[in-house]
């Protein structure tokens, strides 16, 4: 049997703040199969975000374990974090946030570079991505000069340059109007079936969760059954 994607144990996260705590995520524990895509579904403040970032290997749990692709992250250092979230793990967040300077393809390429792995293997798979994702003729283009569905479409095709096995969407067509939302939710489908990588896709929009295997509810930081 494949390892789950993703095995959240009894995970708690309390921010510290200078005069006060907040619970963000009370007591959750989530498995997500190593090729399911689990649509996270819940009202702002309730531990979405969070959720995704612990699942990345972005912050770090209070308390519970987290095992990504059967690697036990939990007690992780800052530096194996680093090295974790370089190898397994995609991420496309709302704000998009591509690099502003540098065009499409080389939005792709800096994940390898951070990951120490560039050459003509990594320019190959960008370019297959590019074309996958209906870009390709847009690859010499800035941020700026793509639309916002493009942009998403760039996000997408940097999330899997390290053939991750999990891919964490926080809100991804959120900014996009509603058709625009279904066909990128079909394109994030489309891609992570091929692959057979998993995801937890974080939406408000109950129209585009038919694209997912399963919906999970998340309410004040407590997970549904
Ligand atoms: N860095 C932080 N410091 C303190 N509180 C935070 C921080 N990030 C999130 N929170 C709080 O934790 C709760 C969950 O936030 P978040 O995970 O961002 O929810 P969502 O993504 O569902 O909107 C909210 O009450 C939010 O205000
Ligand atoms: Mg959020």
């Amino acid at each position: 049997m494949t390892q789950p994607a993703l095995q959240m144990d009894a995970v708690r996260k309390v921010y510290e703040m200078a005069d006060s705590q907040v619970v963000a995520l009370d007591h959750a524990s989530l498995t997500v199969g190593s090729d399911e895509i689990v649509a996270l579904v819940g009202p702002s403040g309730s531990g979405k975000t969070t959720l995704c970032s612990i699942a990345g290997g972005i912050l770090g749990a209070t308390e519970g374990s987290v095992i990504v692709g059967g690697e036990e992250i939990t007690r992780y250092s800052d530096k194996q974090l680093t090295t974790f979230r370089q190898n397994k793990v995609g991420f496309v967040f709302q704000s998009v946030n591509l690099v502003p300077f540098l065009n499409a393809r080389e939005n792709l390429l800096v994940v390898d570079e951070l990951g120490k792995r560039t050459g003509a293997a990594a320019r190959q798979r960008a370019d297959r991505l590019l074309d996958e994702l209906g870009i390709a003729d847009r690859a010499k283009n800035l941020p700026s000069q793509l639309s916002g569905g493009q942009r998403q479409r760039v996000a997408i095709g940097r999330a899997l340059m390290n053939e991750p096995q999990l891919v964490l969407f926080d809100e991804p067509t959120s900014a996009l109007d509603t058709e625009l939302g279904q066909q990128v939710m079909e394109l994030i489908r489309t891609e992570m079936k091929s692959r057979g990588t998993a995801a937890i896709v974080v939406t408000h929009d109950e129209r585009i969760t038919h694209f997912c295997d399963r919906t999970v509810h998340i309410t004040d930081g407590v997970l549904d059954a």
